[in-house]
């Protein structure tokens, strides 16, 4: 018989942009730096592109420029979303709506409850708003995305601790 012990059950987390190389690997640091911070054990994280543009590539120098500035460090290659990984992991988390778009192309039907929009967890944003792509941009494009990601992976934490997905209760944020 399987005998539960929420104490250890663990949540696991993946990230996802487009490429792999700028939102989700700091959406991912973060995460870690924030649940290390507070002292949480049972929270794994990872990242993933849903294009295999980058595949092996290390993050962007600016994006881990703008996260060293916080004091948080990036690791990791990038790789892209794999079928397996709406099995193995509690939360999908798409940075913006195309890559939300994609996630629901491709994952089962029974694990579609399992995505949701980063930004969902930002106390500052709106509905379906989304971690812009910063790509493009300049240093302070990057600066951005990583306030946001900080706010929202900040409060993805909180609901993660007070409503664990594997013993949920209430409605999570969509
Ligand atoms: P990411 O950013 O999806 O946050 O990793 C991008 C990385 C690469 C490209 C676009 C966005 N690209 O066009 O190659």
């Amino acid at each position: 018989m399987r005998v539960e012990s929420p104490k250890f059950e663990t949540t696991r987390i993946l990230f996802v942009c487009l490429g792999n190389i700028c939102r989700s690997p700091a959406a991912e640091a973060a995460t870690r730096h924030l649940a290390a911070e507070r002292g949480l054990p049972g929270i794994e994280v990872d990242s993933a592109g849903t294009s295999g543009w980058h595949v092996g590539e290390p993050p962007d120098p600016r994006m881990v420029r703008a996260a060293s500035r916080r004091g948080i460090r990036l690791e990791g290659r990038a790789r892209r979303i794999r079928p397996e990984d709406f099995d193995l992991f509690d939360l999908v988390i798409a940075m913006d709506r195309s890559n939300l778009t994609e996630l629901r192309r491709i994952a089962p039907a029974e694990r579609t409850e399992r995505l949701r929009l980063l930004r969902a967890f930002d106390p500052e944003a709106g509905a379906g708003a989304e971690v812009p792509d910063p790509y493009y941009g300049d240093d302070s494009a990057f600066d951005e995305v990583m306030e946001i990601i900080l706010r929202s992976c900040t409060r993805l934490l909180d609901h993660v601790t007070q409503d664990p997905p594997h013993r949920r209760k209430a409605d999570w944020a969509t």
